[in-house]
């Protein structure tokens, strides 16, 4: 794991337990994974216990093949008062050949909570360069489209 503040990366292997009936690794192992690494973004950013709030804008890229070397890099993107916003990616490689490659990116929100799992302030994330505040215009737009979709979900049958 590295120190920058508001980025970590977690390494480790795909094992053959994280395999799909195609060969490659199982799509609920990648979720898990990218949970993993976006929970530990948001603690170590927060010093708090932190929730799954929402996923969004899942893309599968390229399959992860099982004994690949895997990357889960995770950094915040914008703060709201308890609310982080962050990226997360899955680079892989296998390690005969290693070309780390994106396989699986999203955005993620997590909340710091307390121990009753109520909401609680955060440290606010500051947008340093243009490319950090095009990432942070990039997440409050998601969550402009979240707010959207979910007032029509909400009023629709499924
Ligand atoms: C996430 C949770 C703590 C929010 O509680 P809440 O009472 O709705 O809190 P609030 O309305 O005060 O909102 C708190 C923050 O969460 C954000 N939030 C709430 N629901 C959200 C959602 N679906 N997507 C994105 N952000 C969300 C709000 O925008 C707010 O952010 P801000 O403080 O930065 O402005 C609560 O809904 C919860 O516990 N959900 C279940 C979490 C869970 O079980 N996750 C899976 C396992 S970890």
């Amino acid at each position: 794991m590295n120190t920058t503040p508001g980025e970590i990366t977690l390494r480790f292997l795909a094992q053959p337990t994280d395999v799909n009936f195609g060969g490659n690794v199982h799509g609920g192992s990648a979720m898990k994974w990218l949970d993993q690494a976006g929970y530990v973004c948001a603690t170590t950013w927060s010093s708090r216990y932190c929730v799954t709030a929402f996923v969004g804008d899942i893309n599968f890229h390229k399959p992860i093949r099982v004994g690949s070397l895997v990357e889960a890099r995770a950094r915040i993107i914008h703060t709201g008062r308890t609310s982080m916003h962050i990226v997360v990616d899955l680079y892989s490689c296998v390690p005969t050949a290693c070309d780390m490659e994106r396989s699986v990116r999203c955005i993620m929100v997590f909340i710091a909570v307390d121990e009753e799992g109520h909401p609680v302030e955060i440290p606010t994330w500051e947008p340093e360069t243009d490319h950090d505040r095009r990432l942070q215009q990039y997440a409050m737009r998601i969550m402009e489209l979240r707010r959207v979709n979910q007032a029509e979900i909400e009023s629709l049958k499924v």
